[in-house]
């Protein structure tokens, strides 16, 4: 957004001006003035200087989990043929492709594929691209036996990440994958449709990888899982499924020059973050960030991880939630609008979709739609979002909603890129380290006292 907003009952202490950079993402405030005033955003300024100089002066106690900062623009191109090379031979290779990894190490890829392709993806014709599937970011006996059927008559190639080598559900379910490829293709078959993404060094994962000799992408050191989605954690599988990841890139490398300013007055990311704050400490404790479109449902699932395992900690955080409108405007949209007032409301929203439907007029009107004969769905989509924000406002529901301009792979790079730096903002700004996740440990140390793991 361009912090000016009209409709501020208290204006003026920001100097607002037009950014000179293009961005493909924009921020409306209009629905958040009754509760919070632009001079409430902009006494955060030196706040937020203080946490822009701890992020970038790489003076933190964490500073070495800060290589995502400026991993767009220190992207080799060589490096981004690779992974287009290594993608393109999976792709010759395979119908099926299998990304077996668990939180950090799937979401940002299902997001980005889910954002970018078809609905209906692994149903119809992907320009001779394999279907895309995900296994070990849970460990149901139904969901992977289900997805073994389905790949049993199918060419099969898998990419396993982890980052430490060492959780649970990806390892167990990439045994069992291994053990299938294995019996179907042979060893050295098996060889050559596996790839590994895992740390440099470290991990059970990357000894297998080196004693199996399976091709290996290697996530870098200071990139956290959540953080990693610019790293062949993403960009490899994003590659496979066909999407453009150079114009990915040049999206986030835009994103990383906007939102590299500590003004807020000139980085919508940071103005982001210091409205998640400012309504967190006035009792705002959760955000929704609601979509209109079904293509967002697994970015709402990267962006929950982001948020919720780089804030809550400390006895600390906003509880991230999404839903999807209009459809869960039948089922959590009474709660939204009149349930307990500790909430606010992220729209994110799409400006114009790929291909227009218009409605058709009926002889007899006996449906009594006909006045929205000729419109299109868009244009009842966006009368919803309108509807929607103006009537949780006035329900006492603070809401902003940042606006997408289309599902490209260059808009995707900023989305992601635009959210890492708000979500560290904020967490920094809320006194905890947003690049740990020491809370993780406790279920697996229960789960493996009881499932008798020696020496624990
Ligand atoms: O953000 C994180 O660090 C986590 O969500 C990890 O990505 C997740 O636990 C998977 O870890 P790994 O990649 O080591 O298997």
């Amino acid at each position: 957004m361009k912090l000016s907003h009209q409709k501020d009952p208290n204006p003026k202490k920001l100097n607002l001006k037009n950014n000179p950079l293009m961005s493909n993402l924009s921020l409306d405030c209009e629905n958040l003035w009754p509760f919070i005033s632009e001079q409430e955003i902009s006494n955060f300024q030196s706040q937020v200087n203080l946490c822009h100089d701890q992020l970038e002066g790489g003076t933190r106690e964490d500073a070495g989990y800060l290589g995502w900062l400026h991993l767009p623009s220190n992207f080799s191109d060589t490096f981004i043929v690779e992974i287009e090379s290594a993608a393109k031979n999976i792709r010759d290779l395979c119908e099926a492709f299998i990304v077996v990894g668990i939180g950090g190490s799937y979401l940002g890829a299902r997001a980005g594929i889910s954002y970018l392709n078809s609905s209906f993806s692994n149903q119809i014709d992907r320009d001779g691209g394999p279907e895309i599937y995900f296994a070990g970011q849970n460990i149901s006996s139904d969901y992977h036996a289900d997805l073994f059927d389905l790949i049993s008559s199918r060419d099969v190639c898998l990419n396993v990440i982890s980052k430490s080598g060492a959780t649970t559900e990806p390892a167990i379910v990439f045994r069992l994958l291994k053990d299938i490829l294995e019996k179907k293709y042979g060893l050295a078959g098996a060889r050559d449709r596996i790839v590994v993404t895992t740390d440099s060094r470290h991990g059970a994962l990357k000894s297998l990888a080196d004693e199996q000799g399976y091709k290996t992408f290697v996530i870098p050191d200071d990139v956290g899982g959540r953080y990693s989605v610019l790293t062949p954690v993403g960009l490899f599988p994003m590659a496979v499924a066909g999407i453009n990841i150079e114009e990915l890139i040049a999206g986030a490398r835009q994103a990383e020059k906007l939102y590299s300013m500590p003004s807020l007055d000139q980085n919508d990311a940071y103005q982001y973050a210091t409205i998640r704050q400012l309504l967190y400490l006035k009792g705002k404790t959760t955000e929704i960030l609601a979509t209109f479109q079904p293509a967002f449902q697994y970015l709402a699932g990267w962006w929950k991880q982001l948020a919720g395992e780089s804030e809550g900690k400390d006895l600390k955080g906003i509880f991230p939630a999404s839903v999807e409108f209009t459809s869960d405007l039948h089922s959590m949209g009474q709660w939204i609008q009149e349930g307990n007032r500790n909430i606010f409301e992220t729209f994110f929203t799409l400006e114009v979709s790929r291909r227009q439907l218009k409605i058709p007029a009926f002889q007899n009107d006996v449906d009594d739609l006909n006045y929205l004969a000729g419109k299109t769905l868009d244009m009842v989509n966006e009368k919803a979002w309108m509807g929607t924000a103006k009537a949780h406002k006035e329900g006492g529901v603070p809401n902003m909603t940042l606006k997408i301009k289309d599902r490209s792979p260059y808009s995707l790079g900023q989305i992601f890129y635009f959210f890492e730096r708000a979500v560290a903002m904020t967490g920094t700004l809320n006194g905890v380290n947003p690049f740990d996740q020491p809370g993780v440990e406790f279920y697996k140390k229960n789960m493996f006292k009881l499932l008798g793991k020696p020496g624990i």
